[in-house]
């Protein structure tokens, strides 16, 4: 029998197999997000108001395809270290910096989030985008915490839950997504301040980046659909067809969101632990299970 946390992991490669990748890349690019480069460089603005880091080592957790790295490289002057655990991804990103000059400055390292295999205090900002929904997520805000310099920022948007979430929508998420838990804004601030983070920004960005999904298909969409089931069968683009429009539809009903966070680690409060996997503390443990049970789904 597997564990959840193998399940999750399982699911997360089912999602992106390479047909699964090619068909989010035809409506997101390689910023593999909602909202596209858009919401990238909105984060930036916002991570750069509150003083992210220039010049300095940023960690991108779970950076996929690289299109945010290879922008954070730039913007920051930054070398990002770009955590996923998917070697596809990795290839792309090493490729795509390639033709871009950055191989020196955007780093694949493959592992888990929850286990970084970074020293304490190494990284003097964290990024993160639509990724940590996959995650458990008290176990890496403990990692982030532990390997950020003391005042570092990390800057991350991510799925969250509005009220109207149902059981049966956060379980369709869990099984077709591997999303264990969707947190509400207040909750996910909660939990930033329990693992050592001021929190700076918690925003509420559904609406805008609803906004900026287009309302009419692509005149090319019907051709290019046909193309991609000829390559990779009709029961793949009805799979991904029907994957695309669970957290659509979600989205666009408001019963899932989509939260922007910026939080500022604290100097003191949160002691560095020992590079190797993360040891949960009695009161993160404790937080973990009230998240686990006011939050909607379960691990
Ligand atoms: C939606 S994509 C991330 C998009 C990327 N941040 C961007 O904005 O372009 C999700 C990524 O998370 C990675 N992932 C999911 N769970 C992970 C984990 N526990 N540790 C490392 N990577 C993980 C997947 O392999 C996938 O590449």
């Amino acid at each position: 029998m597997s564990s959840p946390d193998e399940r999750r992991v399982r699911t997360v490669f089912d999602i992106y197999t390479e047909p699964g990748v090619e068909w989010q890349v035809r409506f997101l690019g390689t910023h593999l997000h909602p909202g596209f480069e858009e919401a990238t460089a909105a984060l930036a603005s916002r991570a750069a108001h509150y003083g992210f880091s220039e010049g300095g080592v940023i960690l991108d957790l779970a950076s996929a395809l690289g299109g945010p790295a290879r922008f954070l490289a730039r913007r920051f002057a930054a070398t990002v270290i770009c955590i996923d655990l998917n070697p596809r991804m990795h290839a792309a990103l090493t490729s795509a910096a390639r033709a871009e000059g950055l191989t020196l400055s955007c780093l694949p390292i493959r592992a888990r989030t929850e286990q970084l295999p970074l020293a304490p205090a190494s990284c003097d900002g964290a990024w993160s985008q639509d990724a940590l929904c996959h995650m458990d997520k008290p176990a890496v805000l403990g990692e982030v915490a532990r390997v950020l310099r003391p005042d570092a920022l990390f800057a991350f948007t991510d799925f969250i839950a509005r009220s109207g979430l149902k059981g049966e929508d956060a379980e369709a998420l869990a099984r077709n997504w591997a999303f264990p838990s969707l947190l509400r804004l207040p909750q996910y601030t909660a939990l930033l301040d329990a693992h050592g983070f001021e929190v700076l920004c918690a925003e509420d960005r559904t609406r805008i980046v609803v906004a900026q999904y287009p309302q009419v298909r692509a005149r090319d969409q019907e051709r290019w659909e046909a193309d991609f089931a000829a390559r990779h069968g009709e029961a793949e683009r009805q799979r991904q067809r029907a994957l695309g429009q669970l957290w659509l539809t979600l989205l666009r009903a408001e019963r899932v969101g989509y939260g922007m966070f910026v939080g500022r680690r604290r100097s003191q409060s949160y002691p560095a632990r020992a590079i190797g996997p993360h040891r949960e503390s009695t009161a993160e443990a404790s937080l973990r299970r009230e998240v686990m049970s006011n939050g909607v789904g379960k691990e």
